[in-house]
């Protein structure tokens, strides 16, 4: 296709004219897809609303950007290769024509149910195919879906369902991730009890664990598909209409639902796909993660369907049943083109090479890096042992708010530096600003990382709350997408992402708001106050720390911080578990009562040299007695 690079001066000369000429630099992109009626203009905006505005007045539907564009060349193709959990299961495939087929008959069974434009979808789902199905179908009636990660506790579900308002919730009855067999109807059960906007439960049977069943609500997914046509027109959408909702955690409060809109992302989506791993007619290529979270919808279903290629899903993890299965299944499914997390890559790493050696690892073309900051010794390993020194790693950097993969190599093109994203893409205008707001120019600089101008998957709201929106991204500093990250821009010009400035930690590669694991051990009746803070972690890349003061004396320490880690859980999810807990007497609180994180990060990565002045504390003898109980 006219719009994928091949060479670095391709590159170069693209991204002249995306800055010089962006308007017509997108349009050409958006020219390739269908569209039911083209678009009167290609660009409004500001940032100080914000209010940005792609492809305005263009009418289209995404899926049959996916699908139905598809069917005359690529119908019997694979869309889907799906590996179940266990290595003794048979794998599925789907093809372009047989996807087609399914959500059209799905999203009619949706309409059946009531389902229309616009209403809020919650899909809350094992990592099968039905899952992609769902998404897809959604989009094809213009529902507004909004995917949970199936590893999230009920009060986060619940949490998520009624910030949107959600009226149907796709589930299954439980799913299968390793040796574990987790009940997400149940878990739907219980969040239920406090949605009461929900109308329908649509149930997928996967794992036949036996679950109560709310008469007039809840549906097997078997029984809703029945009698329906393979035949759905897809609704007619506006550019601007809402595709999807996605939460993400922020330094305060709730997550927010972040709001992405159709034309813009799906135009992105695909373009970002295919010249960031330079994806080439009947490759196969797998993306390790979950739906769940952004990297899922652009990566493994929506971006890599636009372009018409083989995506590879992975019910299962990692380490199930041993540590060589990512690795048995890129030889299986002969993967040319692989996409993981830094977190993996480590766990992997520290298995040892055993664990690898069995597999040839010859079909591998391309590998790809995504989540956090990929260090350079996991960067190393995973260059010499799972791309045998001739595979390309990209190191994409992004975020849920920009829908697609901002800076990053573009795979054999771009030359690579261990542990940099590298350049932006087309189209993408990073700058890099001090405290006060000014832009660093030149290069060898470091500071936060903003972009300046807009790209067509950019975030356009928080769902039910722009405000929230405008404050988080627009507000920090002036005419500028604040991204809560710093980085640093080389002798070359070159980004490096150094992690996040604001309070939320990257652990294992996902977001966590460090209020919202305080008010989830909050829970727990014998706490009265807790603070959090992350410290470096070999294989996570940040743990959790979470310092907190307890009511009563316990003599059960040992039992309270394990009832603590249940609230956690129970509460949030695992994936939010603290990985120390230390008990206090007090936080180091400034005269007006603001905690001192610095102190207590501080603390929590053993540089108990460097706590800077304590002397406008409160009471600085708590920081003797932190320091004394400190776990490392
Ligand atoms: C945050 C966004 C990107 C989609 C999945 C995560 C960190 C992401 C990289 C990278 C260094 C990275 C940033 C970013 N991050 N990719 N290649 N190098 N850091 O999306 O959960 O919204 O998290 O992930 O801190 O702000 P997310």
């Amino acid at each position: 296709m006219a719009t994928r690079i091949t060479n670095i001066e391709e590159y170069k000369a693209a991204y002249k004219t995306s800055l010089e000429t962006p308007e017509q630099f997108w349009d050409e992109i958006a020219g390739e897809f269908v569209w039911k009626k083209k678009y009167d203009k290609v660009l409004e905006w500001n940032f100080l609303e914000p209010d940005v505005k792609w492809f305005i007045n263009g009418k289209l539907n995404i899926t049959e950007n996916c699908l139905d564009r598809h069917l005359a060349t690529k119908g019997n193709q694979n869309a889907i290769i799906w590996e179940p959990n266990e290595t003794g299961h048979q794998a599925r495939t789907i093809t372009y024509k047989e996807l087609h087929e399914q959500v059209c008959i799905f999203a009619n069974a949706l309409k059946k149910l009531g389902a229309k434009k616009g209403d809020r979808i919650c899909i809350y789902m094992p990592m099968v195919p039905e899952l992609a199905i769902a998404v897809l179908a959604c989009a094809r009636i213009g529902a507004i879906h909004n995917v949970v990660f199936g590893g999230f506790s009920y009060k986060s579900l619940a949490d998520r369902i009624q910030d949107a308002d959600c009226t149907i919730v796709i589930t299954a009855d439980g799913a299968y991730r390793g040796a574990k067999d987790i009940p997400l109807k149940a878990v739907v059960d219980e969040a239920l009890e406090t949605c009461p906007s929900i109308e329908k439960v649509i149930v997928l049977k996967r794992t036949n664990i036996e679950y109560n069943t709310v008469q007039g609500r809840d549906i097997l997914w078997e029984d809703a598909i029945k009698d329906c046509s393979s035949d759905c027109a897809a609704e007619v959408m506006d550019s601007e209409d809402m595709l999807f909702i996605l939460y993400t955690s922020g330094s305060t409060g709730k997550p927010k639902g972040v709001v992405h809109t159709t034309g813009g992302y799906m135009v992105y989506a695909d373009y970002s796909f295919r010249n960031v791993f330079q994806y080439d007619d009947g490759e196969i290529y797998w993306c390790t993660a979950d739906v769940g979270w952004i990297t899922g919808h652009t990566y493994l279903i929506y971006g890599p369907l636009l372009a018409g290629a083989t995506t590879l899903m992975f019910e299962g993890i990692p380490t199930y049943p041993d540590a060589g299965r990512f690795w048995n299944i890129i030889d299986k499914h002969k993967v040319n083109i692989f996409y993981t997390a830094p977190t993996a890559i480590r766990s992997l790493e520290a298995m040892g090479l055993d664990f690898v050696k069995p597999y040839k690892l010859d079909s591998l073309r391309v590998l790809g890096s995504v989540g956090e900051p990929i260090n350079k010794e996991a960067w190393e390993w995973y260059h010499l042992n799972i791309g045998k020194e001739k595979c390309p790693i990209v190191d994409t950097w992004w975020q849920t708010e920009t829908g697609g993969i901002l800076i990053s190599p573009l795979a054999g093109i771009t030359k690579t530096k261990p542990s940099f994203a590298t350049l932006p893409l087309p189209g993408i205008r990073p700058v890099l600003v001090d405290e006060a707001g000014k832009i660093l120019e030149g290069n060898n600089v470091e500071g936060r990382l903003c972009i300046e101008f807009p790209w067509p998957s950019m975030i356009r709201t928080t769902y039910g709350n722009h405000e929230r929106c405008r404050q988080n991204y627009f507000d920090t500093f002036k005419n500028l997408y604040f991204t809560g990250d710093g980085c640093k821009r080389d002798e070359d010009g070159y980004y490096r992402i150094t992690g996040r400035v604001d309070d939320v930690i990257k652990v294992s590669g996902h977001l966590l708001g460090t209020a919202e694991i305080e008010n989830a051990i909050n829970e727990h009746p014998d706490i009265v106050e807790s603070a959090v803070v992350g410290f470096p972690h070999d294989i996570k890349g940040w743990g959790i720390y979470a310092f907190v003061i307890c009511e009563n004396e316990r003599k059960d320490e040992h039992n309270l911080k394990l009832e603590i880690l249940a609230t956690v859980s129970k509460y949030m999810g695992s994936i939010a578990k603290p990985d120390k807990i230390q008990i206090v007497k007090g936080l180091p609180k400034t005269r007006s009562g603001k905690i001192m994180r610095r102190i207590l990060r501080k603390i929590a990565e053993n540089d108990l040299a460097n706590l800077g002045d304590t002397s406008t504390l409160l009471d600085p003898a708590v920081v003797e007695d932190i320091k004394a109980g400190a776990i490392h």
